[in-house]
């Protein structure tokens, strides 16, 4: 009898000890053997001579279109098809640009989903907007239109839906609801970048498309953002707010006068993460290409695995970015096994494996993001201005608190890295540990991790 200290424990009833034994958090032998370490550059060799060369020159900042931001902005353009586009410093501040670009003011409810990253809702606050959690679609983990539907009142300004984890949201359907209530419509399409939905570009369906480009994002700039649109007004009021090195001379419908100035805050990018974001749009066609892949390698060796499934995708979607290749498990075949033992045992066969993160927010497993503090129990009035005004968050809580869906996975996703350059034989083996595991939990009901 074991568990993961080698103690005997009351916990152990119906292990067979030989079925244990194979597992390797027990001493069995490990199924991933050599590297992990994925060789796909995020900052390549000619990007960083590309920062020297400017640097060099004493050019560390650009306050102006042109030159290397212009280019991006074409590049984005390109990718999504789109008339506009403006890079700013963040991800977070294209959501809050396209939020204040639509309208949202206090009093004002967006509906956004419950199982996101929480820069998706939280710039809504700073309108004094309420954000208005709806439930996702089981399979997909994507909005769910029917939801969204439900939520819909007289005070509803914007839908925003997220491209998450790289999988199209259903856009036909969120156009469709968007004209027919007359609310806009906002598309977080942060880990997404080159996904499409019936052939049309994510960060194209809506009024306005917002992009991270932060970190390990797709196209990253280190920290980095842009927004999509084809509306010059919007793209104007997106200006206004953060741009004034802009104002005068990218307007597109000449919608202010403003002598040159913003309304106080400062979303220009850095131009050496511009400089980074071009290298790595230009290997963007790779990088999906091979995430894709891989994918498929995996779901392959997934293959009737009833434990450990893959996310699915809607048949008009389909998927780019990634992000993250992220896992459902089910307890019910796997000797039911919650989701932090199982990963801790798939760790130990040397896969780099967690439970996912945006359903354990704040750390917490299971935690969904209208279940924290910020979204459920903070009022707003205590930090007075325009957030202050944003009070009506537990009136809304009390009438809609019910989201099924993504209460239900909170507790069964798990996340690896969106493989990219490593070899087919290391995810065939990563495969291969997450079906023996499952197999093996599944006889050892009672285990305790
Ligand atoms: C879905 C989603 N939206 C928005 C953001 C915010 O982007 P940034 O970190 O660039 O501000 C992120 C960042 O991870 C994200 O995952």
């Amino acid at each position: 009898m074991f568990t993961a200290t080698g103690k005997q424990t009351e916990h152990l009833v119906n292990l067979t000890e030989s079925s244990c034994r194979q597992l390797a958090i027990f001493g069995g032998p490990m199924c991933v053997r050599g590297m992990s370490f994925d060789r796909w550059r995020k900052a390549g060799a000619m990007d960083i001579l590309k920062i020297a060369a400017y640097a060099a020159l004493g050019r560390i900042t650009q306050a102006e279109s042109g030159g290397p931001v212009s280019k991006l902005e074409e590049g984005f353009c390109r990718l999504t098809t789109t008339e506009y586009a403006l890079t700013m410093n963040s991800g977070t501040a294209t959501l809050h640009s396209a939020y204040f670009a639509v309208g949202v003011k206090p009093g004002d409810e967006v509906i956004v989903p419950a199982y996101t990253f929480f820069a998706s809702a939280a710039p809504i606050l700073q309108l004094g907007g309420t954000p208005v959690f709806c439930d996702i679609d089981e399979q997909t983990l994507t909005a769910d239109p029917d939801d969204v539907e439900r939520r819909i009142t007289e005070r509803t300004r914007a839908i925003c839906v997220v491209h998450i984890w790289g999988n199209p949201a259903k856009m036909d359907r969120f156009v469709e609801i968007s004209k027919r209530y007359n609310v806009a419509l906002i598309e977080d399409a942060s880990h997404a970048h080159g996904a499409k939905y019936q052939g049309k570009p994510v960060g194209s369906w809506g009024d306005i498309g917002c992009f991270s480009m932060q970190g390990d994002k797709p196209v990253s700039g280190g920290e980095l953002g842009i927004a999509v649109t084809n509306n010059p007004e919007l793209y104007d009021r997106m200006l206004i707010l953060g741009h004034y090195g802009r104002i005068d001379s990218d307007q597109k419908a000449n919608s202010f006068q403003s002598d040159g100035l913003c309304l106080g805050l400062k979303y220009r990018p850095h131009l050496f993460g511009v400089l980074l974001a071009l290298g790595s749009l230009s290997r963007l066609v790779e990088l999906n290409k091979r995430r894709k892949e891989n994918y498929k390698i995996l779901a392959d060796e997934l293959s009737g695995c009833k434990a450990v499934q893959l996310v699915e995708s809607y048949i008009e979607a389909e998927r780019g970015g990634f992000l993250e290749f992220i896992l459902r498990y089910n307890p019910e075949y796997s000797g039911g096994w919650d989701h932090t033992a199982f990963a801790k045992a798939v760790k130990a066969e040397g896969v780099p494996i967690d439970i996912d993160r945006y359903s354990a927010v704040s750390g917490m497993p299971g935690r969904i993001l209208p279940e924290t503090d910020l979204f459920s129990k903070l009022n707003y009035s205590q930090f007075g201005g325009a957030v202050g005004l944003a009070g009506r968050c537990e009136e809304v809580k009390s009438v809609y608190d019910n989201y099924p869906a993504a209460k239900k996975v909170a507790t069964r996703l798990l996340r690896l890295p969106a493989f990219t350059k490593v070899s087919k034989r290391y995810i065939r083996q990563c495969g291969k540990a997450l079906r023996k595991v499952a197999d093996i939990a599944a006889q050892c009901q009672d285990l305790r991790i």
